[in-house]
């Protein structure tokens, strides 16, 4: 959410900006700025624009020449997107520049006593608070002036500061939000996250909470908000910049779906072991001795990783059968739940950085409860804190909804599953029935991948309506509640996720030629049950599109997927949803990979 991008070396410093807030693009649209310098320079120039990087990009004058600089892509929290609240923020004399992803909690009260002191704010945000406490700080050094700032402020801050009398640095800080450094030839780079560096270098440094660095062309350090130097050594990055771009399709939301076997691959391989059907999982930390004494599973994750835990959960219970639940983490924390020793929680992130989803960690370590990650990006604020767990190896995903993270995070819990399984009561028979069922997956995807233009002829049917209801029974349900948040993330259509058994409980009064129902029927033990639940809605002259393994008589369409193992179907059914999402948006003439108001990576609460 916002992102930061800073350079300090020999080249021209502003389409190296550039470059890089479009590949941070996805985590904040809405506006964006550039503030740079050189060590001969005289002072800051700065040009900031509301609306997309490309806008910014055709302010930017021709001779806007530097070899300093430091940007930043918004999502607005504190203030209209405009101009004006664009970062950076500079002081009246232009002297101090920073950007910054969070939120200073209490930016009232700071600008309250600043207001009285005679500081004119020139913006809403609450940044302008950090950039006016230090270019009022009396200290010599621009890390002390930074330093005394922070002891102030409240609240979340990833920041990156230039000041014109000190410009031969950038100073920047954490304190959860994400900051990387990346480590160049003679040059330095700044950035949110490694999306931004990855052409340049793989050299990377993570700051922890607490953290400042100050970097110079040819030099980096690392030191505490109170001053004690840290040591940071440099890790490799192993994503390749390719991965960031589009390769060919027309949105990173249409690669990325059509990654999934490859995606899928990935999370499987090296970690099958067929001698005792079961799977290695090296970062667990959790011995068979340990794993025999959890009694409860709880699952915490927001918006879609929420709902990958929902399925995850499913299938620890029924391979493992120890009692899950998946919960969103935004809830859990407010609601001082009792933490108790027997349970594992997981806490489940593609980006790792989820705020609602670390402060939920943070509050269980506290307590002293074991919390594994299911986790995306190696090496995140999640992961770190985590006390062990399974990365979920999707590879980078870009577009602001999540499509192969999710599948890639569900095939992970297979796997989480089928392990504890082993230890516990799951034979070898069946051991080895999902361990094939998991090998049949890539193929399998790519074959649904196959009936795109089936689904995209469908989708066209369905984009005029004005709402839609999404139904599944026990592992269908969240199938179903993930469709419904993916259509209505980038079509803007209205949907509505119900366990099929619920519909005549209430939502039965909706059912009308109108609203079209999507419905998750897998040919397992509840195939009678999901068809009755079809009965019902074509006797009220519901339209109905079913996802299901043969085609259904109740349904005015069936998109039909191969069968896997009963336990992993949700991870298939899924698929032809995101096209038919993708492909329903599409013909809305919606923007895909940037869908309004969203970002992706909300490190804000
Ligand atoms: C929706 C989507 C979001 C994220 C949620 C949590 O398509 O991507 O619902 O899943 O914001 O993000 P992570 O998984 O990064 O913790």
């Amino acid at each position: 959410m916002c992102g930061i991008v800073g350079y300090i070396g020999k080249r021209d410093v502003a389409p190296l900006l550039l470059e890089g807030l479009q590949r941070l693009e996805y985590r904040g649209y809405d506006s964006a700025g550039i503030v740079i310098t050189s060590p001969k320079a005289a002072g800051l120039k700065m040009v900031k624009a509301k609306g997309r990087v490309r806008d910014l990009e055709a302010r930017v004058p021709k001779r806007f020449t530097g070899t300093t600089g430091i940007a930043h892509t918004r999502w607005a929290t504190h203030g209209a997107p405009s101009d004006i609240n664009s970062h950076p923020h500079l002081d009246p004399e232009n002297k101090v520049a920073v950007v910054h992803n969070g939120i200073v909690d209490n930016a009232q009260e700071l600008r309250a006593k600043l207001e009285a002191d005679g500081v004119v704010f020139a913006s809403e945000t609450d940044t302008e608070v950090i950039t006016h406490l230090i270019a009022r700080s009396q200290a010599t050094s621009l890390e002390e002036k930074v330093r005394e700032a922070l002891k102030v402020i409240e609240g979340t801050y990833g920041i990156a500061v230039m000041h014109a009398d000190f410009n031969d640095r950038i100073v920047v800080a954490r304190n959860g939000s994400p900051v990387v450094l990346g480590i160049g030839e003679k040059e330095m780079f700044v950035a949110s996250d490694v999306a931004a560096l990855i052409a340049h270098t793989r050299q990377v440094v993570t700051l922890d909470d607490g953290e400042m660095a100050t970097l110079k062309a040819d030099d980096f350090r690392t030191y505490t908000t109170s001053g004690a130097t840290t040591t940071a050594t440099p890790e490799t990055v192993e994503w390749e910049a390719a991965s960031y771009d589009m390769g060919g399709h027309d949105t990173y939301m249409h690669k990325e779906i059509s990654e999934q076997p490859d995606a899928v691959d990935r999370v499987l391989r090296g970690r099958i072991d067929d001698r005792f059907s079961t799977v290695h999982l090296g970062g667990l930390n959790l011995d068979a001795r340990e794993a025999r004494t959890i009694r409860r599973i709880k699952i915490l994750g927001c918006g879609t990783s929420y709902h990958a835990g929902l399925i995850g959960a499913g299938l620890i219970e029924s391979m493992a059968r120890i009692p899950a639940d998946a919960e969103p983490a935004s809830e859990f924390r407010y609601r001082n739940p009792v933490v108790d020793p027997d349970t594992l929680y997981i806490a489940v992130s593609q980006s790792g950085e989820t705020y609602d989803v670390l402060a939920a960690v943070q509050e269980l370590k506290r307590k002293g409860a074991r919390v594994l990650g299911v986790v995306n990006v190696v090496g995140s604020a999640i992961a770190r804190e985590a006390d062990g767990g399974v990365y979920v190896h999707a590879g980078p995903e870009v577009c602001v909804v999540s499509t192969k993270c999710f599948t890639n995070t569900v095939v992970a819990f297979a796997l989480l599953a089928l392990h504890l399984g082993r230890i516990r009561d799951l034979s070898v028979t069946d051991g080895k029935r999902i361990i094939e069922g998991l090998r049949k997956l890539p193929a399998q995807i790519s074959e649904i991948l196959e009936s795109e233009e089936e689904i995209k002829k469908l989708a066209e049917q369905y984009a005029g309506a004005q709402s839609m209801m999404f139904i599944g029974r026990v592992r269908g349900y969240p199938v179903a509640l993930e469709a419904s948040l993916k259509l209505k993330e980038i079509s803007y259509i209205h949907a509505e996720a119900y366990p099929a058994s619920e519909l005549k409980h209430g939502p039965l009064a909706l059912i009308e030629p109108a609203l079209p129902t999507v419905a998750i029927v897998p040919n397992d033990d509840l195939l009678e049950k999901n068809r009755a639940a079809l009965e019902e809605i074509k006797a009220r002259s519901g339209r109905i599109l079913a996802v299901a393994h043969q085609p259904q008589e109740k349904a005015d369409h069936t998109i039909v997927v191969p069968k896997n193992e009963d336990e992993l179907d949700p991870i298939l059914m899924g698929i032809p949803l995101q096209l038919f999402a993708y492909h329903t948006a599409l013909a809305m003439g919606r923007d895909i990979d940037k869908p309004r108001n969203l970002a992706k990576s909300v490190t804000v609460e």
